[in-house]
């Protein structure tokens, strides 16, 4: 969702300094630190069943039992000043926005975030909505969308174009609204408060489509989604045989659908716990890590990777325009040039569309041109 800089291949941080290496280390023990308490609470509370239960395999769990929406902490780093009162309102606002986005069939809500870099006019979240506009059957999807804003800039923006469906995730001590680099301090604890704050979603009893930014829907995405599957993820690179169910397939946490359940909300929290295990490291090199450890398998968690035909990104090309749903702006550096690319995919969908509906299609085949900004990378993933 925001643009990364500096990403490579396998993930690992490109460490200049020792000094800030130390710094970033030193920030997350603060974080860990504060976040303790939490963390053992959500363990206590929702992992113990499971792991009584484990042994005998139970793949129906009772749901933990939220007495009220404010379970939900969303604060990174604790707030003395923050009174229980404003959390409160928080919380309430948090569930009139899901009551009111979700679909009434099967409460399930489309979740994107948004900074300030993002928000500005012309830019990411424009081309996000022109996407939903122009896309075939994916103007009705725009009332499920619920936006997450991490700043009192994006808020007012989201408030003012989507309004009645802005929720501001407060964050006191931590600005999250320039540009972020990738792997720096502040884009980890947003990676990760995201991950946070998608668990807390299942726990309240949605399902979600969390989706990033920096993607044009063309085709609405869900009936391409896999029946019976508690989470599935857009495929970065698919390569294992386009075997979706094959757990060597490297996941895109840009683009994933997770089921509310016990399965989904003990494994969002062993994820989120995990951050700890792996100090510098973002939720998705984590998720790697532990997608196929013995608790995710003992859970009884399905995972699937979906396929990039439907769900295709700047990484893979060789896109099928009569087939696409979802174009994700991934291996591509500056937000700048992300969004000349992403407005070049408009363009070129458009000019499909025309022929489409005419019929006319001249000799040239249309499809989508060569990307011109977006410097493609062999590796890099966003
Ligand atoms: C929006 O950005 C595009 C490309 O960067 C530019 O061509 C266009 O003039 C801009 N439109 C407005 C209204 O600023
Ligand atoms: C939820 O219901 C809506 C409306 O019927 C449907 O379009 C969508 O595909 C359903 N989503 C899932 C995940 O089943
Ligand atoms: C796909 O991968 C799964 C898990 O590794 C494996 O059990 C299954 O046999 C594979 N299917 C095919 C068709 O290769």
């Amino acid at each position: 969702m925001i643009t990364r800089k500096m990403a490579t291949g396998s993930g690992h941080v490109k460490v200049g300094d020792r000094e800030s290496q130390t710094q970033k280390q030193r920030h997350l023990h603060q974080l860990i630190d504060v976040r303790k308490t939490v963390y053992f609470f959500t363990f206590t509370v929702f992992l113990s069943p499971l792991i009584y239960h484990s042994a005998s395999r139970i793949t129906v769990l009772p749901l933990p039992q939220l007495s009220n929406i404010f379970a939900f902490q969303p604060l990174l780093i604790a707030a003395k000043d923050n009174t229980d009162k404003l959390e409160a309102e928080d919380g309430r606002d948090l569930a009139r926005i899901l009551r009111e986005s979700s679909m009434i069939e099967n409460k399930t809500v489309i979740v994107v975030m948004m900074n300030q870099a993002w928000a500005e006019p012309n830019s990411t979240f424009d081309v996000f909505f022109e996407g939903f506009h122009a896309g075939e059957g994916t103007e009705k999807l725009l009332r499920h969308v619920v936006l997450v804003c991490l700043d009192d800039e994006a808020y007012s923006r989201c408030n003012h174009i989507h309004p009645r469906r802005c929720f501001l995730l407060k964050t006191t001590g931590v600005d999250f609204s320039g540009e972020k680099l990738y792997m720096a301090p502040d884009y980890l604890k947003m990676m990760w408060l995201r991950t946070e704050f998608l668990g807390s979603l299942l726990k309240l009893g949605y399902n979600f489509l969390f989706t990033d930014m920096d993607t044009i829907w063309l085709r609405d995405p869900f009936p391409r989604l896999l029946a019976e599957v508690d989470f599935q993820v857009a495929g970065d690179y698919y390569n294992f045989n386009g075997n979706s169910s094959d757990l060597r397939n490297g996941a895109n946490g840009g683009f994933n659908f997770v089921v509310s359940n016990c399965r989904t909300i003990a494994f969002y929290s062993y994820w989120y716990a995990s951050r700890l295990r792996f100090p510098g490291k973002n939720e998705r090199v984590v998720l790697e890590r532990i997608k196929q450890d013995n608790f995710v398998k003992e859970i009884g968690l399905t995972m699937r990777f979906l396929d990039p035909v439907y769900f295709g990104n700047f990484c893979q090309p060789g896109w099928d325009i009569s087939k696409v749903c979802l174009m994700h702006g991934t291996c591509c550096s500056g937000k700048g040039n992300k969004v000349n690319d992403l407005r070049q995919v408009l363009e070129d969908w458009r000019n499909y569309m025309l022929a489409e509906a005419s019929g006319k299609y001249g000799s040239r085949k249309l499809g989508f041109r060569r990307l011109k900004s977006c410097r493609r990378r062999r590796g890099r993933r966003h």
